[in-house]
């Protein structure tokens, strides 16, 4: 009986040590991991990555544009993150005379960098668990108000975390004059494009640089001539020692949505229902626009971007759902469920808890389901987004004019080709008519369909009958005459009901989440030794790791490093995605690399990105990765294929992020940008 105790305490550890990786964690909390952290290579303490008495390595990670991260790199607030990051600003830039998503921009002088606007950067400047204050009787919004007050900021919110068993304060300073420093050509900064997105081996140089800017007191402030650098608390030394295998890594940043805790009934909702419907919805959209894209290189760069968007979460989904399978996640889940069902039954508070939870997912599941599907096909009509801005706007008294419908022109028909909405809208508005349950389609919609015959007669009808595309301004008679914005007309209601389901996840809607607060309760009690990490949330979170590769099939091994050698093999001037600039090839040609230079395998090159298996997600892109000082080796972009079941259930032995390694960086802004003077700026000697 001993013996059999011992060996199911060492099977424990076993288990604990193989999904030391798996988890992103609070960093005020930090020091229930730091023992870990340590084993690994970490050599700083809990208050280094985390302090409110003290600048602490949170000073230097700030939530880029709302979606991404980003790190300040020098003590004059010169800012890192990734070049897909970077991406909407640098093309807000640009114009036919300065292309500098195709060219490339480096600001010689702080008198060079451009403003964007609207661009923010935002700074964590405390957090705190309020569970108890809150518990105590203290109101959320005076707990949020008398935060930002104290700390003189912006912004505060206060997260449910554990489905809101626990409740954390955050409080921010957004920065708003944030400005243009440097971006590689999108050869580097995008190379392998949707081709090599979320693959390994990787090529891409995916970063660009800012800097933020504040008023002379070191404050945010709004853009004006008069700022100065933002002079942060603290900065990432950048190491250029390079990456090991199995070296210690840390990554810092705002990962933005996983659900490690769902049931069986929700993974299954996600692999079964929900990926197969989206995916098979965007493939119809992605071969009409790659078709019309092939015949013409106008419509390729207009539709680059829309098709890069689609084709992300698109490829992710794929990955997902085929890693959920291999894992069997569903049937492992079944088990669990049913092990602590056995364990609940004598419990009143928890017997029925399970059952409570399938029953909430029957009810909502049709209504989600409604809402992702309409989603993927009225929203991916474009003309429909733009006719429902004509319905809505007038619906809520406000004057169309011209002024107005010319903006809306621009945001809605930017880059526009009628013919591929056309056949777009044809197809989506077929596919939700034969997915879409009778009782959900519009009324009048049914109706037209019923007089056209079919819902691509309805759709050549509408294109062939509208003036909305051509003409503008349009006077109100003809807007609201025009069947375009009368077919927006009739899914207002349908709208108001989607929106009562839209929550990140399924399991978030509140008549599922409801019952997850007691779930998460009972899991922490039954299940003593899983380790616990909140969800994440988009706030500001640690994952650690190491820097290795994986066994990708049996018998192929993809190691942790890629190297310029491999950009050069995949160079093809005829392939957009693979057409490196010239000075890239010189380089290598001569091989110029200077101080960047590296052996590996007997080969003389400079290294590009590498792999590590730290726990990342969407928002953990531009994530600054550290090495065991707190040094930064490089920045976090994406992960494999079949690494992306991660949001569900983190398999240590092949989920791995992708980082760009610094040294590219520094290579490519010294070499091909010409931008040495960063360096010195960078402390990099
Ligand atoms: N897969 C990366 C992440 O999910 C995005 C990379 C952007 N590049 C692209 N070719 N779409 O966001
Ligand atoms: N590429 C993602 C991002 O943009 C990161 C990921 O999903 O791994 O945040």
């Amino acid at each position: 009986m001993i013996k059999k105790l011992f060996l199911c305490a060492l099977a424990c550890i076993t288990f604990a040590t193989a999904a030391a990786d798996e988890g992103m964690w609070l960093p005020n909390s930090i020091k229930g991991r730091i023992k870990a952290m340590r084993k690994m290579g970490f050599k700083l303490k809990a208050d280094d990555i985390y302090s409110d008495d003290k600048a602490s390595l949170k000073d230097a990670v700030v939530q880029f544009g709302g979606g991404c991260t980003g790190e300040f790199i020098s003590p004059e607030g010169l800012l890192l993150t990734n070049h897909h990051c970077g991406y909407s600003s640098i093309q807000k830039l640009s114009s036919v005379e300065h292309d500098y998503l195709t060219d490339g921009f480096w600001a010689m002088s702080r008198a060079e960098e451009l403003p964007v606007p609207g661009l923010t950067v935002t700074l964590l400047v405390k957090m705190e668990d309020v569970t108890s204050r809150i518990a105590a009787g203290e109101s959320e919004a005076e707990i949020i108000k008398e935060a930002k007050k104290k700390h003189n900021a912006d912004k505060a919110n206060i997260e449910p975390i554990y489905y809101g068993n626990q409740k954390v304060l955050y409080v921010y300073r957004t920065f708003r004059d944030v400005r243009l420093v440097g971006a590689p050509p999108s050869s580097i900064g995008k190379f392998g494009g949707d081709t090599d997105n979320w693959v390994w081996p990787r090529h891409t140089g995916d970063f660009s640089i800012f800097r933020v800017y504040a008023n002379a007191d070191n404050e945010p402030a709004e853009y004006s001539e008069e700022n100065m650098p933002y002079r942060p608390a603290r900065h990432f030394k950048v190491s250029v020692k390079g990456v090991e295998e199995g070296d210690f890594t840390m990554i810092y940043g705002f990962p933005g949505n996983t659900q490690e805790y769902v049931t069986a009934d929700a993974v299954e909702y996600v692999a079964e229902v929900s990926n197969p419907m989206k995916i098979a919805l965007r493939t119809i959209r992605l071969d009409i626009i790659s078709e019309a894209q092939s015949k013409d290189v106008a419509t390729r760069i207009a539709y680059a971007a829309k098709h890069a968007n689609i084709a992300n979460a698109w490829k992710k989904w794929q990955g997902e759902s085929l890693g959920l399978g291999k894992l069997g996640t569903i049937e492992k889940k079944k088990e669990y469920e049913k092990a602590f069902a056995a364990w609940a039954a004598d419990k009143p508070q928890y017997a029925n808890l399970l059952d409570s939870m399938h029953a909430a997912y029957d009810e909502v599941i049709p209504h989600y389901f409604a809402r992702e599907l309409f989603n993927e096909t009225i929203l991916g009509m474009e003309f429909f987004n733009y006719a429902y801005w004509f319905h809505t706007y007038d619906a809520n008294g406000h004057k169309l004019t011209a002024d107005k419908q010319a903006e809306a022109r621009r945001t809605y028909l930017n880059d526009y080709r009628k013919e591929i909405d056309h056949a777009i809208s044809r197809r989506m508005l077929s596919e939700y008519i034969a997915r879409m349950p009778k009782e959900n389609v519009p009324a009048p919609l049914a109706t037209a369909i019923e007089k056209h015959g079919t819902p691509e007669a309805f759709v050549d009808h509408l294109f062939a009958d509208t003036r909305l595309l051509e003409e503008y301004p349009l006077t109100r008679e003809k807007y609201l005459a025009d069947p375009m914005v009368q077919f927006a007309g009739w899914f207002a209601d349908a709208l108001a009901q989607n929106r009562k389901y839209a929550y990140r996840n399924l399991s978030n809607v509140p008549a599922i989440e409801k019952w997850y607060r007691t779930y998460m309760q009972a899991l922490r009690e039954w299940d003593e030794e899983r380790a616990f990490y909140p969800d994440a949330n988009f706030t500001l979170r640690v994952a650690y790791g190491t820097v290795t590769g994986y066994e990708n099939a049996d018998g192929e091994y993809h190691t942790h490093l890629t190297t310029l050698d491999g950009i050069i093999a995949k160079d093809n001037p005829e392939i957009y995605d693979y057409d490196i600039p010239q000075a890239l090839r010189d380089i290598y040609k001569n091989k110029d690399y200077g101080r960047w230079a590296i052996e590996l395998n007997g080969k003389t090159s400079v290294p590009v990105c590498f792999l590590a298996s730290n726990h990342t997600t969407g928002g953990n892109s531009g994530s600054p990765v550290l090495n065991g000082k707190g040094e930064l080796i490089g920045i976090n972009f994406d992960r494999t294929w079949r690494s992306t079941m991660s949001d569900i259930e983190f398999d240590p032995a092949i989920c791995r992020n992708i980082s760009v390694d610094i040294r590219y960086v520094l290579f490519v802004m010294d070499r091909v940008g010409g931008a040495g003077y960063l360096l010195k700026e960078m402390g990099v000697e």
